[in-house]
């Protein structure tokens, strides 16, 4: 992926996304007046305070603070960086992007034309993997594969099941499946590329199939393309893997792909409810017993991206792991990335050695809705698997298992419920309830401590900067008046040319809001005012400021008289802020001064401010300067 965008692809994706459809694919949106509500998809509530305004193609929450343009709405919904967000973008709305930025003496036509390529050579590995699933599919009725479709019987899997999933063969041959697609006219580069065949070791321009006589499961990505396969032996003691799986190819990355997850996407929204599953077989079992919410990660462990896709569809899941040490350990690590994320976690414990698969075939429906249905939340998971390690009967036992209970408390995103896990915790363990607590503070500033660090250590503009808060400068009024004078400014090009005529740039404070209204002013200046919502946006999506963001989601409509009378009582705060400022300053230089002349001449100084204050609460938005 190109991580170099140009600036004007950035603009043509920011231009044909509009943000309304953007976001409404994520939460419905209703319209009321000219801007649109939701209920913040970034946090919990009961009554919508998330807006999107059109005009401005800026959101912002009134609850959360969360705001920014639909770059940022992309970068912390599905949790990604910058260039990935305007990637997915660029995907949905056509844009191509270039796959690197021009090299010397490449001009930007060939540029582009190399992209045109790339995006070629991808189209041909979709149809490459579509024509051959279509083939392995085909395969279970040849005679070749009888021993693949005789493996297949004895998974009990019934033929709706096996058309469902595009379960197929591939036969006992080295080069069946490489000569089927020669023939459908795709190249060997290709082959290769798809991870479709292997080349020799010996001879590298030897190549043979990868899958051989194995039951084939086609993976999909997101939008339901087939972009790798996953298979499985058939022999009972097989002398190779028990899976083989394609590799990662220009479609295919294993930490993004979520096996079944088109067919499971529908019922995981309606139900508010994914359930994740270790392999293939028993996403289908799931599958099978009524659970469509189903879904496993696919030749990886779960990864904090696939966490993220799932959030966009589900506020609770489930994990259904195996139960064997390996299992356990990977539950416990989902649980730890899906924690922060604000997830519901449950998990459900099948006996030792049993998955859902067999569960299923061989204890019947019952049994395994029984399961599933008498999944615990996590921390009870998480408390067992303590209780297992470390003896509670004895001090340091217990003293261990805090640690390691406090340790997944202290990802749970929900302060409320955070805090109620540490009190049933103290409960529990008989332990008071502020030792639990102090653990738990003690982690957490450890965390955030490290987080700190890691943020400062990056050097790129991916992560959203610490410093989002707001720093303090001067009191709330004028803070207040410089947050009004922004919002005027960036609605009526008039204000900014008022401003830089009468607002002596000193007087702006540092703030973000300090700063924006520079840039609006600089910008109207230049002549250049147009360009200030999309300049604001950048400024927010680098450094995300809740006041910024508020401040460019609304737009308040005064008439002339009114917006001219506001710019004036709001120049005067500043002004008199500033005056009292000084003020003080030059009253304390007075007391600490020795020098009798230099005490006089501080003295007039003073009278001086203390003039222009009385000139300035006569003079009605007079200038100053
Ligand atoms: N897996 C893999 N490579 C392996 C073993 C497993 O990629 N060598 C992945 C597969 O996606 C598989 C999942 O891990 O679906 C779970 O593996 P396992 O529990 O061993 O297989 P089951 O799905 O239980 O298959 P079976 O019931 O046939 O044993
Ligand atoms: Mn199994």
């Amino acid at each position: 992926m190109n991580r170099y965008i140009s600036d004007d692809i950035i603009e043509e994706v920011r231009n044909r996304c509009n943000i309304v459809d953007i976001i409404n694919s994520y939460a419905p949106l209703k319209k009321t007046g000219s801007t649109w509500k939701t209920l913040c998809p970034f946090h919990q509530e009961k009554t919508p305070s998330f807006v999107v305004t059109p005009e401005r193609q800026i959101f912002h929450c009134f609850g959360c603070g969360k705001g920014g343009d639909v770059f940022r709405f992309i970068m912390d919904r599905e949790g990604v960086d910058f260039p990935t967000a305007v990637h997915l973008l660029a995907d949905r709305c056509g844009v191509l992007i270039p796959e690197s930025a021009p090299r010397a003496g490449e001009s930007p036509q060939q540029a582009r034309e190399n992209a045109e390529n790339r995006a070629n050579r991808r189209d041909r590995l979709y149809q490459l993997h579509e024509k051959l699933c279509t083939w392995f599919e085909k395969n279970l009725k040849r005679d070749e594969c009888r021993q693949v479709a005789e493996y297949l019987q004895s998974r009990e899997l019934p033929p709706e099941i096996v058309a469902k999933f595009r379960l197929g063969a591939a036969q006992d041959s080295w080069d069946a499946g490489m000569n089927w697609c020669r023939m459908e006219k795709f190249t060997d580069e290709e082959l290769l590329l798809a991870g479709i065949v292997l080349q020799s070791e010996q001879d590298k321009s030897r190549l043979y199939d990868r899958f051989r006589n194995r039951l084939i499961f086609p993976i999909w990505n997101e939008t339901g393309k087939v972009v790798a396969f996953s298979a499985r032996t058939i022999e009972a003691n097989p002398q190779g893997a028990k899976y083989v799986n394609s590799p990662e190819t220009p479609v295919f990355r294993k930490s993004r792909i979520l096996y079944a997850l088109p067919l499971a996407r529908q019922a995981i929204q309606q139900m508010d409810y994914v359930i994740l599953c270790e392999g293939q077989l028993d996403v289908i079992a799931m599958h099978r017993a009524g659970y469509e919410n189903t879904v496993a990660p696919q030749g990886t462990a779960f990864t904090e991206e696939q966490a993220n896709m799932l959030k966009r569809y589900a506020n609770r899941i489930c994990l259904a792991f195996d139960s064997d040490g390996a299992g356990i350990k990977a539950a416990m690590r989902a649980v730890e990335i899906l924690l922060p994320l604000d997830f519901e976690v449950s998990v459900i414990q099948f006996p030792e050695g049993r998955d859902p698969d067999d569960i299923l075939r061989k204890d019947g429906l019952e049994k395994l809705q029984g399961f599933v249905s008498g999944a615990r939340d996590f921390y009870h998971f998480i408390l067992d698997q303590c209780k297992k390690n470390h003896n509670v009967a004895n001090p340091t036992g217990k003293g261990r298992i805090v640690g390691e209970m406090v340790s997944f408390i202290s990802k749970v995103s929900n302060a409320a419920a955070r805090t109620s896990y540490a009190s049933q915790l103290s409960l529990e363990l008989n332990i008071p309830e502020q030792a639990v607590f102090s653990e738990l503070n003690k982690i957490r500033r450890d965390n955030k401590f490290r987080n700190r660090r890691r943020d400062n250590n990056r050097q790129d503009d991916t992560q959203a900067p610490a410093a989002t808060q707001f720093i303090d400068n001067g009191n709330e009024l004028t803070r207040n008046a410089e947050e009004t004078l922004l919002e005027l400014a960036i609605t009526h090009g008039t204000v900014g040319q008022r401003l830089s005529a009468e607002l002596p740039s000193e007087m702006i404070s540092e703030s973000p809001v300090g700063k924006a209204l520079e840039v609006v002013i600089q910008l109207t200046v230049n002549g250049e005012w147009e360009h200030t919502v999309t300049q604001l946006s950048n400024m927010l999506r680098e450094n995300p400021n809740p006041t910024l963001s508020r401040i460019l989601a609304t737009k308040s409509e005064y008439d002339h008289k009114t917006q001219e009378k506001a710019v004036d009582d709001c120049m005067k705060v500043i002004k008199r802020h500033h005056l009292q400022e000084e003020m003080d300053k030059v009253r304390a230089e007075i007391s600490s001064c020795a020098d009798a002349d230099a005490k006089r001449e501080l003295m007039k100084k003073y009278q001086e401010i203390f003039n222009k204050t009385r000139q300035l609460d006569q003079a009605q938005g007079a200038s100053l300067d």
